[in-house]
């Protein structure tokens, strides 16, 4: 039952009618458990307070699956002014953004552009962008945007799933560029051809390259809420003496709050990955994908509208 809920929930969360008709309804169905708000006044509220209470924050502007280029410039201004409000608040925050909302279905030349717009702004206020990783479809359009503009920029990293089999192969291409990565699971509906179907495949996929990123001396993010796979990372910088300025832990705005306020209390870097804008939709529908318990929000969501 759960393997068909989540499949349900992936395969809305590509649905593009919805997504269009999601974005004309504001914040809705139990979403603004998952995102902070619609505009960027409204993320820089959510961000100072998690400052507040230690834990840093990269702040991730929705929007995916764009195929005009007006609107992918329009997310660009607004990747930009979202810079601009974490340098001017002199805020502990990232940025996080998708190459498919910045035109990568358009041109390579589009989003190469947009990027460094978006970059050039970053520079100047001093803001570390990642780029997500999206379907298999553009991981390789992905990483090639990456490997560009990394040899342009220091302030950008990427993001590595531990669900597809050509994942072991990236980190050692990557390891070149020393990259500061966020390592993953998975959130999208992949084939067994390209995937591991199994969970458990997943979370031996997903050790075995945290160990080669962090042994080949590069700066690692491990984006999860699985107390195994952290368990697992604390065991691995302890036997091998890894410093605290080597690594981080993220997790997502909205889910295990109470776990990830105990790791920055024991002394870990916490990163809260925190959505804001108005394209909440395929995002959220992963969120539920993901936990289909979630889907009580839903229901609470819709009955109290
Ligand atoms: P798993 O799914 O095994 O969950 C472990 C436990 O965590 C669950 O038992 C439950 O207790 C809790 N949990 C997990 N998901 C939950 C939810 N939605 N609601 C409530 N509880 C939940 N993916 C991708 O393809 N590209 C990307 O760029 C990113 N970026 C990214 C950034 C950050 C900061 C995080 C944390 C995750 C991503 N992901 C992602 C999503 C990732 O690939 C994966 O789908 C989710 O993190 C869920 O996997 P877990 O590792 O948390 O483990």
């Amino acid at each position: 039952m759960e393997k068909v809920m989540r499949d349900f929930f992936l395969f809305l969360s590509s649905n593009k009618p919805m997504t269009k008709a999601a974005k004309q309804y504001g914040l809705k169905f139990g979403a603004n458990r998952f995102v902070a708000g619609e505009t960027v006044e409204q993320a820089v509220e959510t961000i100072k307070e998690l400052n507040d209470e230690g834990l840093c924050v990269t702040l991730d502007c929705l929007g995916e699956f764009v195929d005009n280029e007006q609107e992918a410039g329009e997310i660009t201004d607004l990747c930009i002014d979202a810079v601009r409000a974490i340098g001017l608040n002199n805020l502990d925050s990232e940025l996080s953004l998708k190459l498919t909302s910045l035109g990568l279905d358009l041109s390579e030349e589009i989003v190469l552009e947009n990027m460094r717009r978006i970059l050039d702004a970053a520079t100047e206020h001093n803001v570390f962008v990642t780029i997500d990783m999206e379907d298999y479809e553009r991981c390789g359009k992905t990483l090639a945007v990456f490997t560009q503009l990394k040899s342009e920029y220091n302030n950008i990293g990427t993001v590595i799933q531990a669900y597809l089999y050509r994942t072991e192969e990236d980190i050692k291409m990557l390891n070149e560029y020393s990259p500061n990565l966020r390592l993953v699971k998975g959130a999208y509906k992949e084939s067994p051809e390209v995937a591991f179907p199994e969970k458990r495949d997943v979370d031996e996929n997903f050790k075995k390259i945290i160990k080669m990123h962090l042994l080949n001396g590069n700066y690692t993010a491990v984006a999860t809420h699985d107390d195994a796979i952290i368990d697992y990372t604390l065991n691995l910088v302890e036997e091998h003496g890894i410093s605290k300025d080597q690594f981080e832990f993220q997790m997502l705005y909205g889910i295990r709050e109470e776990r990830q306020r105990e790791l920055h209390k024991q002394g870990y870097k916490m990163r809260v990955y925190t959505p804001f804008g108005t394209d909440w939709y395929g995002y959220f529908m992963r969120r539920l994908a993901e936990r289909p318990q979630n889907v009580a929000f839903v229901a609470k969501g819709i009955i109290s509208k």
